[in-house]
């Protein structure tokens, strides 16, 4: 399928106008156009742009009783020139797939994914911010949309990308609550797909972390709940001693976020390690003051500190932000490199 099988409906009237862009919340201001494709008989077919607007579904749609619903989170920035950059969409797409395997669903073609980005990006470039910290929000997403009650994979599909202008999703550092009952994945489940089972299924724990005054729950393992995973929203990384380490495994969301930070860290010749980090290390070394730095990333979050870590009844407060050297430099430079104040030397503007 190549772009011009595209079909382009544009808005008759922009609600452009109206957007207060100095006063984004997340996800709820939506841009003109929305990339609709549709999957049956074992194709892709009528793939369009149209006006962003409600969609149509039968009561008895199989993502609405069976879960078959995947997505992923990218960004675009406004760069230094005028320009307009997405960051690293290959990778979205890669992981978007992954994803539609693990849940039996039909792969989506780069030619829709990231050629259909693209042109629906042509159309509402004046939609991405241009203030430094903001961006637009890109959520693609797919569903069963097979009108069947019976349990199987659905027949069809739908793939949808809509957008949006975003501040930050974090406006501070965040407190976390370690998770010691409740559970996110289990080895041999969803754990590393975007499916939105797993962000359901974490908002009852978080309801009860914020009703003890954090801001979100840190994910332990299935089984002892002893080694941390992840945030939900965001992974997680940490600096002890001189290394950057980040908990791995198929339990947890292999972040483009995270993919990027720990490939600037080896560039800069830091030593990082991927590895299973328990909840007792990451205690005693806050208590000795080997862990220096901990902080969220992920597309959403980009980069957020963590202030306070929750355990077993008792807070642990981390090292002032000021004094946290990497995770502030890494920051800065994502946010030059995203916004083309510097040269982008990996190829990671799209
Ligand atoms: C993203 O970072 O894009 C995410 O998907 C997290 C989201 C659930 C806020």
């Amino acid at each position: 399928m190549s772009n011009t099988n595209i079909r382009i409906e544009q808005t008759q009237q922009s609600r452009l106008p109206a957007v207060d862009f100095d006063n984004l919340v997340f996800g709820k201001i939506l841009s003109d156009h929305m990339l609709v494709a549709e999957y049956s008989n074992g194709n892709w077919n009528e793939v369009s742009i149209v006006p962003y607007g409600n969609i149509s579904i039968s009561p008895s749609m199989s993502a609405l009783h069976y879960g078959q619903s995947i997505f992923e989170g990218v960004k675009a920035y406004k760069l230094n020139d005028g320009r307009v950059s997405i960051f690293r969409p290959d990778q979205n797409w890669e992981r978007f797939n992954k994803s539609a395997a693990r849940l039996q669903m039909p792969e989506v073609p780069k030619e829709i994914f990231l050629d259909g980005l693209k042109q629906l990006l042509e159309l509402d470039q004046n939609w991405v911010p241009s203030k430094d910290g903001a961006s637009l929000y890109i959520r693609p997403f797919m569903f069963a949309t097979e009108a069947a009650l019976g349990v199987h994979p659905s027949d069809s599909y739908k793939f949808i990308i809509i957008t949006g202008p975003v501040g930050a999703y974090y406006s501070k550092p965040i407190s976390l609550k370690v998770e010691t009952h409740y559970t996110r994945a289990a080895d041999g489940g969803v754990g590393f797909s975007k499916n939105a089972g797993n962000y359901a299924l974490a908002l009852y724990p978080t309801e009860l972390a914020h009703k003890e005054g954090y801001d979100q729950v840190m994910w332990t393992d299935a089984r002892d709940h002893k080694y941390i995973e992840e945030a939900g929203t965001a992974n997680l990384l940490f600096r002890i001693g001189d290394t950057i380490i980040t908990p791995h495994g198929d339990t947890i969301l292999h972040g483009v976020t995270r993919r990027t930070i720990i490939e600037l860290a080896d560039k800069w010749g830091l030593k990082t390690e991927q590895r299973k980090v328990s909840v007792a290390e990451l205690i005693e070394g806050i208590e000795s003051g080997a862990v220096t730095e901990a902080f969220a990333a992920g597309t959403a979050a980009t980069i957020t500190h963590i202030s306070k870590i929750g355990y077993d009844g008792k807070d642990y407060e981390l090292p002032p932000v000021e004094t946290r050297e990497f995770s502030n430099k890494v920051f800065q430079y994502l946010n030059d490199l995203r916004y083309g104040k510097i040269e982008d030397p990996f190829g990671w503007n799209f």
